[in-house]
């Protein structure tokens, strides 16, 4: 039997995550949302990290133009938060997973990002994530894992794809950045993926590393948005390819947010789906397809 905590668990993917191990045979799961465990506190880090065999760092500030108003905010849970949840895991013995971001890199490139490509994030909260993973890489190097991930959907707080199919039953047109790509990923496959990372990391086959935890293929988030429309039964004619001009916010973007996956191949791990099959799957699913049920 192994003990796994999940930080955040409140969250998207901690929600997700707490789901999957909750049906996986010989682990035991504790959930712990921040209500229980606010990972700015070390003493109480401490405590919740003891006994356990494998953490995996869900909580973050996500609140990417907020973190412009806030960089120490941002920092203190992006970044002082992974390095005592490390500095716990260095102490006890434990697996830390510290899930990460597409923003630590610039999103200048034209070919996919590897994992070793040097991050130089352009906001606040890439750089809070940037200090969070160098923190976990220098606590804990025997046994701390990066999983970056991008562009998340699901059941739990705010979502691109969530947030179309509201606007589809409101407004006949929509205006879609089409200049910003990417790889949209749902979070129940990211859970799974990384169940299946910390049990490898366990059992000694996956290295302690960076891996990327995003769907396959790349769109943007017009490709997006038409996908869904198509999926759903609408016609996506009724959405307009706009630029992100349009959508002016605080905090800059990464305008290329492609992840490069050769990376699951050293841990016997392949890699994430295609973003549209993940798509249908997640379209299937009681919360989305009640959405769509909404439009008909
Ligand atoms: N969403 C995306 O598109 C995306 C993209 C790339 C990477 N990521 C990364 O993926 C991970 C999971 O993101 P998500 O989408 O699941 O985020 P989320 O839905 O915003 O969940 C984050 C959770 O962390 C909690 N939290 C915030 N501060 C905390 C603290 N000091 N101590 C403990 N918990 C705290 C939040 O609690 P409250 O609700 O109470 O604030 C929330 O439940 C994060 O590391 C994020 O940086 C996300």
């Amino acid at each position: 039997m192994s003990r796994w905590l999940v930080t955040g668990s409140a969250g998207k993917l901690g929600h997700d995550l707490v789901t999957v191990l909750a049906g996986l045979p010989g682990i035991d799961v504790v959930a712990a949302p921040r209500r229980v465990l606010d990972i700015t506190r070390a003493e109480a880090v401490c405590e919740a990290v003891d006994r356990c065999d494998v953490v995996v760092n869900c909580a973050a500030w996500t609140d990417v133009d907020g973190a412009e108003a806030d960089e120490s905010g941002a920092f203190k849970v992006n970044a002082v938060g992974p390095a005592n949840l490390a500095a716990a895991c260095a102490q006890t013995g434990a697996v830390l997973v510290q899930v990460s971001t597409d923003y630590v890199f610039a999103g200048d490139a034209s070919e996919p990002y590897r994992t070793d490509a040097p991050v130089k994030p352009i906001n606040a909260y890439g750089r809070s994530k940037a200090a969070g993973e160098a923190a976990v890489r220098e606590i804990l190097p025997d046994r701390g894992f990066l999983v970056r991930t991008a562009w998340l959907y699901g059941e739990r707080g705010p979502s691109f794809v969530a947030s179309i199919l509201r606007a589809a039953a409101q407004r006949e047109v929509l205006d879609v950045v089409s200049d910003a790509t990417g790889q949209p990923t749902w979070s129940y496959p990211l859970a799974e993926q990384i169940a299946a990372l910390g049990a490898a990391a366990l059992t000694g086959q996956a290295p302690p590393d960076t891996y990327h935890g995003t769907a396959s293929g790349s769109t943007t988030w017009y490709g997006l948005a038409c996908a869904v429309f198509e999926q759903a039964g609408l016609d996506p004619s009724r959405i307009r390819p706009v630029t992100s001009e349009n959508f002016a916010r605080p905090a800059r973007r990464p305008a290329f947010s492609v992840l490069d996956h050769s990376g699951w191949a050293q841990a016997g791990l392949t890699p994430m789906a295609d973003w549209r099959d993940m798509l249908t799957d997640a379209l299937g699913r009681p919360f989305f397809a009640e959405l769509r049920g909404v439009l008909r």
